[in-house]
């Protein structure tokens, strides 16, 4: 691994870190209590290429590699988690299927629009009855003699549900063959047939809307199967890798904020007479922090040079993925509760973006799989037991 990073990974960090803190981090507290959806600042992010970081430029992308992808997704973060998760599903489970599966008409048509933060994406794989166990799911797509799909069923907590133009759709073909009978397809959501339930009411990340779907009778052409057919599990799953390398640097980036936050209070609050970072109570909490922060953020640098490294030689990196996301949404969890304890009652106020970024760190220990499956991915990769 090679610890410095070049001219154009820090020129999109600086991007991102601009952007973020002149337009994303002010506006972030007007957005969590409103539940609007940000999508002058999507659309500001698109113009400045943070909306398709790996997309090569021939597809309206900024071409860059999965490291910068980090860099940037940590200052996005840090500025406001909720738009962060918009931007890490288009730039990974969005643009990164497709790219890797899709047929050039495809990335031409779907990954474009997306990049450039025209249009929204989304990833539909939840349902009402299957979340964990993904391979349960009961959204069916019928083939028909001349080679179209009908696609009959809902999925559920689906990101950017309420505003996405496209969806990459993961539907039963051949109920008979489990994991191997899941075809993965290319949505239009102005198409009929499809609909969307009621923006779901959410703990955190309020900006990011989340909704139900539902396909009535939708027909699906052979040309907008995404991948061959039965192929839609292990593109669910490749995708899911690179997605969890993305909330992990949510994670590291709102609990970087959240330790910024408690490491300029301890120095100005004063209690007793004296400094509170002075107390060793205190002292131990601000080093149990920068350990763990430190800790998940190399994690994560080090999931994307494995990913990039399974990029040049093939390969997965499954395992780097599944620490990185496990340890990094752990650690924003424990931050997050460390430094709103520090500020006290103004920690638990509106007033402060402390109870704002508790709220938010929770959502990154359950989606893009829980922590518990990430234990799993990891402990079945090492033992090679199931
Ligand atoms: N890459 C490529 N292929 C993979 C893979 C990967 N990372 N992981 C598994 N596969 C393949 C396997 O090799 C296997 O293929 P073979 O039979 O040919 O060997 C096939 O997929 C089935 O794998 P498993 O037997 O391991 O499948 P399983 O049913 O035991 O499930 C699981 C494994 C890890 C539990 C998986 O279901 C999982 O990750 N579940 C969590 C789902 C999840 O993360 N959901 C998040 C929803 S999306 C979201 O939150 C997005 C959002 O909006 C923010």
């Amino acid at each position: 691994m090679d610890f410095g990073f070049t001219e154009e990974q820090l020129m999109i960090r600086d991007v991102a870190r601009r952007i973020a803190q002149e337009k994303i981090a002010p506006s972030a507290e007007h957005f969590d209590r409103t539940g609007e959806f940000p999508l002058e600042n999507i659309r500001l992010l698109g113009e400045n290429g943070l909306m398709g970081i790996e997309v090569p430029e021939a597809y309206g992308g900024a071409g860059m590699d999965p490291i910068s992808y980090v860099l940037a997704m940590i200052e996005i973060a840090a500025g406001d988690c909720a738009h962060s998760t918009i931007v890490s599903v288009n730039n990974s489970l969005f643009c990164n299927g497709i790219l890797k599966f899709g047929t050039e008409e495809q990335k031409q048509l779907y990954v474009r629009a997306i990049a450039e933060g025209r249009e929204i994406g989304a990833f539909a794989l939840t349902e009402p009855q299957s979340g964990s166990d993904a391979t349960a799911m009961r959204c069916r797509a019928v083939k028909q003699a001349d080679g179209r799909f009908v696609i009959n069923g809902k999925k559920s907590w689906i990101t950017s549900g309420p505003v996405a133009k496209y969806i990459v759709l993961f539907a039963m073909t051949d109920p008979d063959r489990g994991a191997k009978g899941i075809t993965a397809f290319m949505i239009d959501t102005t198409k009929p047939g499809f609909f969307r339930g009621k923006t779901e009411p959410k703990l955190g990340i309020r900006a990011s809307a989340t909704c139900e779907i539902e396909f009535q009778d939708y027909v699906a052409e052979a040309h907008e199967v995404l991948g061959t057919e039965g192929e839609g599990f292990r593109i669910a799953m490749g995708v899911l890798d690179a997605g969890r390398i993305g909330i992990a640097s949510q994670a590291v980036g709102l609990a970087r904020a959240a330790y910024e936050a408690a490491l300029a209070y301890v120095k100005e609050r004063k209690s007793f007479g004296q400094a509170i970072g002075s107390f060793q109570m205190i002292q131990a909490k601000i080093a149990d922090m920068k350990c763990r922060l430190d800790a998940a953020e190399l994690l994560t640098l080090r999931a994307a040079w494995a990913k990039a490294n399974a990029e040049r030689n093939g390969g997965r990196y499954s395992t780097e993925a599944s620490v990185a996301k496990l340890s990094a949404s752990e650690s924003a969890m424990f931050i997050t509760h460390q430094a709103l304890q520090i500020h006290g009652g103004m920690g638990y106020s509106k007033e402060m973006p402390l109870e704002r970024y508790f709220r938010d760190a929770k959502i990154t220990e359950i989606y893009e799989g829980t922590s518990e499956i990430q234990r799993l991915v990891i402990a079945r990769n090492e033992t090679g037991l199931r």
